[in-house]
Order: structure tokens, then sequence, then C-alpha cells
């Protein structure tokens, strides 16, 4: 059982939202903004044996606003990443993402693309409304980013890394499609096999493909998806194309390769 596996990495002090959530001791120069750095990112799945388990400081930046691509690219949102298939530039930035409301981010600064905020602020409403209360702790994560988090979880000795975080330039993060949630049953605990359980899960479960959201690593699948369960982290593939992958009980990537494998062949057969 890979749930029971699951260690909430994120020792620390995160049970609460606003708080100063991940300790960023000694590294920054200005102590004080070390405290109320962003932690996007930072609390990634952590499924590393407890003893390795240390702080380790936070190298970045503190970013007011959403970053901009500086040069134009195509819209990468329904590129199958994973183990094998990485963006074609390394250092892909959607060109527009927007910053969250924050009485949804465990975060000052977590971005989105802006059709995906609309449709997490639509879901997210809906569950309120029923009693559930859904924040999010990890969006876009951008290539430095993503990198920082590999290395932080290899020092850390995880020995699961490759199977728990994505190569930087691999991650379906970095196409600001893709978000890691938590709950209030839970303490907004980050990237917690626990969540699974927690009857916001069991929720999002039901209803998050009505609102264009699936699971991109569900229980049972990581010989598909190549990575392990992940019950927190879910990707934004529009309405219809969600449905497609409900009817078809297929993973997002299965489904999304397919998809361009068909296209190919069609460009082919056509000349
Ligand atoms: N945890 C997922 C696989 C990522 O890093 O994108
Ligand atoms: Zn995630």
């Amino acid at each position: 059982n890979q749930n029971s596996d699951a260690v909430d990495v994120i020792t620390l002090n995160d049970n609460s939202v606003g708080k100063n959530i991940t300790s960023i001791p000694s590294i920054d120069k200005n102590p004080k903004e070390a405290e109320t750095l962003p932690a996007d990112g930072s609390d990634v799945v952590v499924e590393a044996p407890v003893e390795t388990l240390k702080e380790v400081p936070i190298k970045k930046e503190v970013v007011n606003d959403c970053p901009t691509p500086s040069k134009e690219y195509q819209d990468e949102s329904l590129l199958d990443v994973g183990q094998d298939v990485g963006l074609e530039d390394k250092h892909y930035i959607p060109s527009d993402l927007v910053k969250l409301d924050k009485d949804i981010s465990k975060y000052p600064t977590l971005c989105i693309k802006k059709e995906v905020a609309e449709a997490l602020k639509n879901m997210l409403e809906a569950a309120s409304k029923e009693g559930y209360t859904i924040i999010v702790s990890s969006a876009f994560r951008d290539y430095e980013t993503q990198k920082f988090i590999v290395d932080r979880e290899k020092k850390n000795g995880n020995k699961n890394v490759s199977v728990a975080v994505a190569k930087p330039g691999y991650s379906e993060h970095q196409l600001g499609v893709a978000i890691d949630v938590t709950s209030k049953s839970i303490a907004y605990a980050s990237a917690a096999g626990k969540f699974a359980e927690s009857p916001e899960a069991k929720w999002l479960e039901l209803h998050a493909s009505e609102y264009g959201f699936m699971e991109s690593y569900p229980k049972g699948m990581q010989d598909i998806t190549g990575y392990m369960y992940e019950p927190w982290h879910y990707r934004y593939v529009g309405i219809d194309t969600a449905k497609e992958i409900v009817k078809n009980s297929q993973t997002i990537n299965q489904y999304l390769k397919a998809r361009k494998e068909s296209e190919t062949d069609k460009n082919e057969v056509g000349g």
C-alpha cells in the first residue's frame, strides 16, 4: 500500500494557512524577508525515509508577480509530458499566468494559466458550498524551481525521487495546468499521503472532472503513469477532454499520447 508509506515530508510547521509554513533559516541576507518567502513548489512529495528528512534552505528569490515568457511560445497545455517526454524548450513558461486568489492559496504567489484559474475557482467554490475546504499548495513551477526540488530530494536521500518528482522540463507543473491541493481536514499539510482518505479528496474524486480536472497519477497506475500515487495532484484538461478520459477509463497521459499519435498518423496519410 503506497498510501501508508507516504510520509508528509514537509515537517516544517505547515499546519496553518497564512503562517510561515516553510521555515527557511539562515541562507537569506535578510532574515525577515526569508520568513515570508513564498514556498511555491518547495512542498512537493516526499516519500523519503523519515531519518533523511532534514531542512534544506530555500534559495529562491521573492517573486511578487507571475513570470512572463521572454519569447513567444506555442501553448503546451496538452503536451503529454511524462518520464520520457519533456518540453522542447526546457525553459518554457506559459504566456498567461495569473496569481491565484489568496483565499485558495497556501502561499502568497501561486500562479496558474488564466483558464485554469477560472475553472479552479468554480470547482473550489462548489466544494466550499458543500462544506469542503480545499486550497492549493503548488501550481506553476518554472524550470529552476523544479530543479531545486529534485536536487533537494536527492540531497535528502529520497530514494523515490525519480518516480515522485519530475525532472526539470518534464513536469505538468511547468505547463501551468497542474495543481497540488490540500484541505482543512488534514490541517493543510502539503503533498500528504493522508489526503487520499480525507472527505475533500473523495469529493474531488467524484467531481473534479465536471470542472475539467483529473488526477494525473492515480492509485495503482504507476506502471502506466511513471509516477507514484499522488492523490493531491490534479491537471486541468478542460471539461470535454476530461469527459472523454473518464469514458475511456484512461490516464491523462495515455489519452494525450494516443491523441497525439492519431494526429500524427492523419497528417502522414494526408501527405
Ligand atoms: N510530482 C510530479 C510528478 C511533478 O513533479 O511534476
Ligand atoms: Zn503536483
